[in-house]
């Protein structure tokens, strides 16, 4: 990280060097022995030749933002669809990029048929598990080697966003409606037994910041990790996606000491969908804005990176293309476009750009 007030691309006694010069995020990243990557959309790489330039050069990891999902793959039953995710395996193999799959069970991004047809019986449900696993990591075993096999398992505790009633720790989502909680264990158990050396890795929301809701959070993920580890579940990584909102405090130590707590467990942990929200109320000028929004990245990247992640991905590059403007349920209710992510619209590099290299070094 830059030294104290001094600022970012500027080591202390030596003259700055502008910020457009300094080597990529992806190379900075790979020189202390990191991994930096972003989220991505075909769509907007097929429409934008600068945004795969800047995408190839920036990112060593590639997470599909939506073609890896249940109702790209199998919009119908029976009926699987590789072309969407095509291209972004094509793009990844020419620019020596790895790739993280996202997400074989999750509550959203369903196709239409697949909650009716999990609340057909059991058996049903574990059916249409074991068919879409081994059908999607059977197509992408060359290409994906690290899949969120399971999306945001933990339920919102009461009075939160978007809560769920009841003490439930689990997200009674339609898996778990047809499963019970062992929906967990056995997609988990499945995709091991289809490929053995496949990274699997559970993925949450919610997590990461010093809130009581998110101390609920926490203690009910470190509660399912020692539950399935204790079953000798195979699992690999927690995925953390720190979508980070400035209205809501973070405290270095509260985090650190969850992430060494995962570690200790013999899991890896990394972050998989990092952006920072702004607060309701914006600061008047854009460079405080930055700079908030990168303080808070500073913190958040260096705490992680301290605690011993390796590997950071933000959801998305540019804040042109970032679901927090595209997004209804979470873009900004004013219009404004919200800053968090580290290039601009015009794929300049921000302050948060600085931040990421800064901690990442
Ligand atoms: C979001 C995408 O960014 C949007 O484009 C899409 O419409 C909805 O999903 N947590 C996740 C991601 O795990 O898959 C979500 O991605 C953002 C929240």
């Amino acid at each position: 990280m830059a030294a104290a007030g001094l600022p970012l691309g500027c080591a202390r006694g030596q003259p700055a060097q502008p910020v457009a010069s300094l080597p990529p995020l992806r190379q900075q990243a790979r020189a202390a022995g990191r991994g930096f990557g972003a989220a991505i959309r075909s769509e907007i790489l097929a429409a934008d030749p600068a945004y795969g330039a800047l995408f190839a050069a920036e990112a060593e990891l590639l997470t599909p933002e939506w073609e890896a999902k249940w109702e790209a793959l199998q919009p119908e039953e029976g009926r699987f669809d590789f072309a969407p995710l095509a291209p972004l395996l094509a793009f990844a193999q020419a620019n020596q990029q790895r790739l993280r799959g996202h997400a074989l069970l999750w509550h959203e991004a369903m196709p239409p048929w697949l909650p009716a047809a999990l609340g057909e019986g059991q058996a049903r449900a574990r059916g249409i598990m074991e068919t879409h696993l081994a059908t999607v990591l059977a197509q992408t075993r060359a290409t994906i080697r690290d899949w969120d096999v399971v999306n945001e398992p933990i339920a919102n505790p009461p009075g939160s966003d978007n809560p769920q009633p009841g003490d439930n720790p689990l997200r009674e989502t339609p898996w778990f409606r047809a499963l019970g909680r062992d929906y967990i264990e056995l997609s988990l158990r499945s995709a091991r037994a289809l490929d053995p050396t496949l990274r699997l890795t559970i993925n949450e929301y919610g997590i990461e910041e010093a809130t009581p809701d998110a101390e609920i959070k926490r203690a009910r993920m470190l509660g399912l990790l020692r539950h399935l580890l204790e079953r000798g579940c195979p699992l690999d990584a927690l995925g953390i996606q720190a979508h980070l909102q400035m209205r809501r405090p973070f405290r270095a130590d509260v985090f650190a000491r969850f992430v060494g707590q995962v570690r200790d467990m013999g899991l890896a942990v990394l972050i998989t969908e990092l952006d920072v929200r702004e607060p309701d109320a914006l600061a008047p000028s854009i460079e405080a804005r930055d700079a908030a929004v990168a303080a808070r990245t500073a913190e958040f990247v260096g705490a992680a990176v301290s605690a011993g992640c390796r590997n950071v991905i933000t959801w998305g590059l540019s804040d042109r293309d970032s679901w927090l403007v595209k997004e209804p349920a979470v873009a900004r209710r004013d219009g404004a476009t919200t800053r968090g992510l580290p290039f601009d619209d015009a794929f300049q590099r921000k302050p948060m750009w600085q931040a990421l290299a800064g901690a990442m070094r």
